[in-house]
């Protein structure tokens, strides 16, 4: 049985009837449309579906989407401004921070979380913060060069 459901995604409204059990990463692809947040193991292991909910970043993989009533989502999509990018999208593609570019969604809104929270004041403690973001092609060191230039 389905049941209502009232969020904000990207500063857009919803208001949606929703089976319960729909997790938050299949509702914002499946219901919302929005692909950019990406289904790598769907078990919260990879951060490919990483997104924030009221500022704090979530692996939408493991949360309902029924949690998440009166929330504030922010997925990939909501990041730029306009034609703007993000000045995090700036600095992965000045740094190349991506090669398939599978994780880079996830990667992206954990590195700007990890600025947020005062967590990229060395490389080390960047590393930590980033570990739960898996990248098969090694893209690592640019991702943390792309934190690096965005921090100052
Ligand atoms: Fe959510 Fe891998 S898809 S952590």
């Amino acid at each position: 049985e389905k049941i209502p459901l009232k969020l904000e995604v990207n500063g857009v409204k919803h208001k949606v009837s929703i089976e319960p059990r729909t997790t938050l990463l299949d509702f914002l692809r499946e219901n919302l449309n929005l692909t950019g947040t990406k289904k790598g193991c769907d078990y919260g292991q990879c951060g490919a579906c990483t997104v924030h909910v009221d500022g704090q970043r979530v692996n939408s993989c493991l949360s309902f989407a029924v949690m998440h009533e009166g929330k504030k989502i922010t997925t990939i999509e909501g990041l730029a401004q306009g034609d703007k990018l993000h000045p995090m999208q700036e600095a992965f593609v000045k740094h190349d921070g991506f090669q398939c570019g599978y994780c880079t969604p996830g990667q992206i809104m954990s590195a700007v979380a990890c600025i947020r929270e005062g967590k990229a004041d060395s490389e080390g403690e960047i590393r930590e913060y980033m570990s739960g973001n898996i990248c098969r092609c090694g893209a690592y060191s640019n991702i943390v060069a792309a934190i690096q230039e965005v921090k100052g």
